[in-house]
This record gives structure tokens, sequence and C-alpha cells, in this order.
């Protein structure tokens, strides 16, 4: 369990006066802390097809950029290299408990665990995120900059892969050392350089564009074939200018694509399940043998404990007649009174089946379950 502490502000002290506002280096974020894994464990996970990792070296002043899989890491050279692995979380559950301590911000913004190692005097250079990060400092030293969010600095792009950004000035300049924390805003110009082999947790966030939410929104449209009412204008009047778009008739369509935004149950269904779909590859074992709804509790013991699988993307959101639950990409409809139950799945790592059991009286939710047990989203250890 990593337990962590902001420079000894609350939770809430810290989404006040930093969260999406000021870089703040936290200085003992962890304390004693041990890394999750190792940098040959890493490795080992870069060679994998399934996983999205790079290597940027910068021999001399020269920035390159490699796309894995990789086969061998001569690349990797004793100085002036960086491993970045995406997503490790979906792969390895030690890794996937750095997520933990951060759960004080929404599940649906959390994206996921990037994590890197660099030889001495590698890294990406500077460059700008369009999202939060949370960079931990596992073994080693790395030394950081930061600077504030300037839309002077130019941004160019090195390898055709990298895009960097101008030198800036840094309000953070600390050399991390292992269980320090760097929380940087989006925008916030930053690099980070090693000092001797050194291992980072980076935690990222969401946050979608405008373009992003508007396109997967007409897409749920069509799916759902929803979005058939047409333009009217059945109090139209005589104009003396017949080649305006008139204020009136703006409105009017306007009126007619916020009533699509407006219908709560469209809204709901398709934010749960875009906010809910992962951007990077599961590790699911599905069941061999799939369970039956209605043998769930011959085959499940009550002291069984159900654990969410690394990568999880689960939430709710509770509507007057119904809660919808939104796992992975897909949306569940669940009675309100079992609010509880929904909390054990969406809030928790992992739960004993004793505690959901209340809510198998309800169908959907016995066979929702069901559903993602079979899928491997959920799997279930016996109590030992
Ligand atoms: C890294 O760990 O090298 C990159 C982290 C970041 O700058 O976002
Ligand atoms: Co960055």
């Amino acid at each position: 369990m990593y337990q962590l502490s902001i420079n000894g502000m609350t939770k809430q002290a810290f989404l006040s006066e930093f969260w999406q506002k000021k870089p703040l280096l936290i200085k003992g974020g962890f304390t004693n802390f041990e890394d999750p894994l190792s940098a040959e464990e890493l490795a080992g996970l870069a060679m994998e097809e399934a996983i999205e990792s790079r290597l940027i070296t910068n021999h001399e002043g020269n920035w390159q950029a490699h796309h894995g899989p990789f086969e061998d890491f001569s690349k990797l050279t004793e100085t002036h290299s960086t491993l970045l692995v995406q997503a490790v979380d979906h792969w390895h559950p030690t890794a996937a408990a750095l997520l933990e301590p951060f759960r004080f911000i929404p599940n649906w913004r959390i994206d996921d665990l990037m994590i890197s190692f660099s030889t001495p005097h590698g890294g990406v250079g500077p460059h700008l995120d369009q999202y939060d990060v949370f960079i931990i400092q596992g073994q080693g030293k790395r030394r950081w900059r930061v600077g504030l969010p300037d839309a002077s600095l130019k941004q160019f792009t090195k390898d055709k892969a990298l895009l960097q950004v101008e030198q800036f000035d840094a309000v953070i300049d600390h050399e991390l050392e292992p269980g320090d924390i760097l929380y940087i805003p989006p925008g916030c110009p930053h690099e980070g350089y090693a000092v001797e082999n050194a291992l980072n947790y980076s935690v990222g966030f969401r946050a979608p564009d405008q373009k992003d939410l508007i396109s997967s929104f007409a897409d749920h449209i069509i799916d759902e074939e929803a979005g058939k009412r047409r333009y009217s204008d059945a109090n139209l009047n005589l104009r003396s200018s017949l080649g305006e778009i008139n204020t009136e008739d703006k409105a009017r369509v306007r009126t007619l694509l916020n009533t699509l935004i407006n219908d709560d149950e469209l809204y709901s269904q398709w934010l749960g399940t875009f906010l809910s779909q992962p951007k990077h590859e599961m590790d699911l074992a599905p069941l061999e043998d799939a369970l039956v709804a209605d043998s769930l509790t011959d085959e499940i013991s009550p002291e069984d404990v159900i654990y969410k699988a690394g990568g999880v993307r689960a939430m709710y959101q509770v509507l007057s007649d119904k809660i919808l639950l939104s796992i992975n990409g897909d949306t569940y409809q669940i009675q309100n009174e079992y609010l509880e139950q929904v909390k054990l799945l969406t809030d928790e790592t992992f739960f004993s089946f004793n505690e959901v059991k209340p809510a198998l009286n309800s169908l959907e939710f016995k066979q929702t379950l069901t559903t993602l047990i079979n899928d491997g989203l959920y799997f279930v250890e016996a109590w030992s």
C-alpha cells in the first residue's frame, strides 16, 4: 500500500490551491518508496506486441525516437536514453497499486500509469502535456525543471515523433529522490534528466476536448438511431431579405441540437460509455467455463474475494429511475436501491462476494456481475 502525503496538506487543500492551477513539488510524497517493478521487468513489457512503448535517445543533442515492441535494447545506451512504457497498470497489478493513492480524483479522470527508465542525461526533452500528471520518482535521481504556462513558447517536432518546446524559465528546479513527486498541471513546460539510472512513474489524467466529445456523441446518436427529429418552422413570417439565415433560424437549429444533449437518458448513456472506454489494450483472462447467473451463489463462496482487473475503468451515474453503471465502454442499467453494491464495483479494487450478495436479488445486477466475471473484467479469488 502506498500512502500519499502532500507536504502535510489535506487533499482538499491540494485540490483548491494546486489542482489545474500551479505545479507542486511534493517532497517525500511516499516515504520509504519501493519500486513496484524493476527496469528489467519494464524492458520485458516493452517487448510485448500489445504494449505501447518508446525509446528516446539524445546523444550530442541529436534527439531520436524509436517505437516498440523492442527485440533488443541496444539503443538503451548507458547514458542519454529513456525507455517509456504506457498503461503499465493494465499489465502489472503491483504497479497498478501506484494509482490508488491518487483516487481522491474521480475514476473517470484517471488515465493510466506510464513508466520510464532513464540512463544518466536521458529524458524526453522540454515539452508540454495537455493533461495533468503526477510524476513519481522511483529508484535513482532525476533533475526536473517545471515552468508556468506561457503561450509565447514555441513548440517544434524533433525526429518527427517528439514534440518539444523551447527553453523556459523554471519555477521548480529540483533533483528528485525516491518517493518525491511532481504535480504538473496542463500546459506547464517541463523537462527531466536522469542524474543516475532512474525509474519514473507518471499518473496521467484525461480531459477530452470538445471535438472528441461531439464526434463521439454523434457516433452514439447514430448507433442508437436517435436524433431523427427534423427542423421545423411553423411560425415562419415573411421577411425582407431571403438570403439571410436570421437569428430566429439560428436559434431554432441550436434548440434542435440542444434537445439531444439535454435528453438526459441519451446523454448519460453516451457519457458513461465514452468516459469508461480504455485507451490502451487490456490484459483480461475471460473464463473458459462461463458462469451462469442463476448459479453464481453455488459457484462463489461468501468469503471469496472479487478483484477488479488492472486498468478496468468503472464508473456510475445516478438517474432519477435507475443507475447507469459503465465499465470499459459498456453501460448497464441497475435499480437505484443497489447503489451500495454498484459502488463496490466502481469505488473498490476488491470486495468480498458476501458484500455484493444483497444485490443478487436483482436480475439486472446478477447478470451484469456474471458478464463482468465471465469477461475477466473482475475475477474471483478463493479466500485463503
Ligand atoms: C518521463 O518520465 O520521462 C516523461 C514524463 C513526462 O514528462 O510526462
Ligand atoms: Co510530460
